[in-house]
């Protein structure tokens, strides 16, 4: 079969960073980020698409001053375990930072989505972004880079490791011969490393698609090589050709030299599309969507975010834009960025606010056959291997499932139905053989076969 296309949906309910003022739409629910129906209703429509996976992002610090979304809504695993009730083949993606979970107790609990969703279910690991969440975890303060990244890098090593406590065939339940379990079956894990000692075993057999999927979105030096070691599926930025290409590359030029599949690796850039019945009224539509969330006061809130949610409105708008670069060490390094660039270019807060959230029409935006053209040209050039979708309203959705898809299917390049009912399945991913049937495996291969003719 042909390389085929994945598309992933993340539901941003009343609104999230670029579209804060959507809560006003009269067709959106004042309560979708915390009603389960919604989430339910939008995940069975992106099955509908045939799409690969329902992905929910998620942070646990906040201010006043975040997006809608981010101020009340739901958890990601609990969320999606009654998702996972009503749909049969899209995959469940959840957020969860490393930083702050224990691997046992996170690995128990996305296990325990993957057997309730028969297999569908995804790890986004995180090393999370908001350096003030460190302060509802007993922190004084975020841990740094290497160390956050090196404990991210471990702490999949762990749950790995936990999810394979069982083989496969543990558990004959053989009632006649009074088996429940087959002891030989069970592995404890005694990991000790430099950030966790964990003894195992894990109180949960392996699910249907062997282990959870492994998700990263980190896009930072530290982040990218923890994608190269450790992830199957990317959520990369998408701002634009050029810069989907560069990390795309970059991703999997990493991941080879580790002596990795890139093929194993399904990078998903964020694609927000605006589709309308022709180019121009697409092109009109996304101005409009700008206005709409065009707010000044709230992006001056929301800049902070990346400062450890510094109040930028202790400076003067006109004054130059003060140098904070101190207070972005810890958060992402976007802060660093703007800093740089502010400086560089000699801007007020003012005009650094207004830069930092110029109007730029989506890459996607366009008539159906314009956007299909754009993912196709993205898809054949080295910059994605599907997208990681978000749209405003039901309708969009739908009108995408219902003018997009159609074409992509019609040049073979996604799906007319799901190849599986598991994440990994449709993903195109390999099955993780258990780590002790393949070592018992590969020992029993090595025997030479004299020795196993009875004397
Ligand atoms: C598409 C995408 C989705 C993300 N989703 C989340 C999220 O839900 N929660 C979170 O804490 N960080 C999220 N991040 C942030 C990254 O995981 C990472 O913590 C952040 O980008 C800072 O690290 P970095 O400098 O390595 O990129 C996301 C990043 C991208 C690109």
């Amino acid at each position: 079969m042909t390389r085929q296309l994945h598309f992933g949906l993340h539901p941003y309910g009343v609104g999230g960073p670029g579209s804060d003022g959507l809560w006003k739409d009269p067709r959106v629910a004042k309560n979708s980020s915390v009603d389960i129906d919604y989430y339910i209703d939008w995940a069975k429509l992106a099955e509908r698409g045939l799409f690969d996976a329902f992905f929910i992002v998620d942070s646990q610090f906040i201010t006043a001053d975040y997006p809608p979304h981010y101020l009340n809504r739901l958890e990601p695993l609990t969320l999606l375990s009654a998702v996972a009730t009503h749909t049969k083949n899209i995959g469940l993606v959840a957020t969860a930072s490393s930083t702050y979970n224990s691997p046992f107790n996170l690995a128990r609990r996305v296990s325990s989505l993957d057997h309730i969703s028969h297999g569908r279910a995804g790890w986004n690991v995180v090393t999370s972004f908001d350096s003030q969440v460190s302060k509802n975890f007993g922190l004084d303060e975020h841990l740094d880079y290497a160390t956050r990244y090196g404990r991210a890098q471990e702490f999949v090593e762990v749950a790995r490791g936990l999810w394979d406590s069982y083989e496969d065939d543990a558990f004959p339940a053989d009632v006649a011969a009074g088996v429940f379990l087959d002891r030989s079956k069970l592995h404890p894990l005694n990991h000790v490393g430099e950030h966790f000692k964990v003894a195992g075993p894990l109180n949960l057999s392996r699910s249907k698609q062997g282990q959870p999927v492994i998700f990263q979105s980190g896009v930072s030096e530290e982040g990218r090589t923890l994608a190269a070691h450790t992830a199957e599926g990317i959520f990369a930025p998408g701002e634009s050709f050029e810069s989907a290409r560069e990390h795309y590359s970059d991703v999997k030029a990493r991941a080879a030299a580790l002596g990795r599949n890139p093929d194993h690796i399904v990078i998903l850039p964020n694609g927000a599309p605006v589709v309308a019945e022709t180019d121009e009224a697409a092109r009109a539509r996304s101005r409009e969507i700008y206005e709409e969330d065009n707010d000044f006061d709230r992006k001056l809130g929301f800049l902070g975010r990346a400062f450890g949610a510094y109040d930028f409105r202790q400076h003067d708008l006109d004054a130059p834009f003060p140098d904070l670069s101190h207070l972005t060490e810890r958060g992402g390094r976007r802060g660093i960025e703007l800093v740089n660039r502010a400086r560089e270019n000699g801007w007020t807060l003012r005009q650094t606010v207004e830069a930092a959230s110029q109007y730029k029409p989506g890459p996607f935006t366009g008539s159906p056959a314009t956007v299909a053209n754009e993912i196709q040209r993205w898809f054949e050039n080295g910059a994605l291997d599907g997208l990681n979708l978000a749209f405003r309203v039901r309708d969009e959705l739908e009108n995408f499932i219902d003018t997009v898809v159609p074409i992509l299917q019609q040049r073979g390049l996604y799906r007319r139905e799901y190849e599986s009912d598991t994440l990994r399945g449709n993903l195109g991913l390999p099955f993780p053989v258990n780590r002790y049937t393949q070592q018992r495996e590969a020992a029993a291969a090595a025997v030479p076969a004299s020795d196993l003719v009875d004397a």
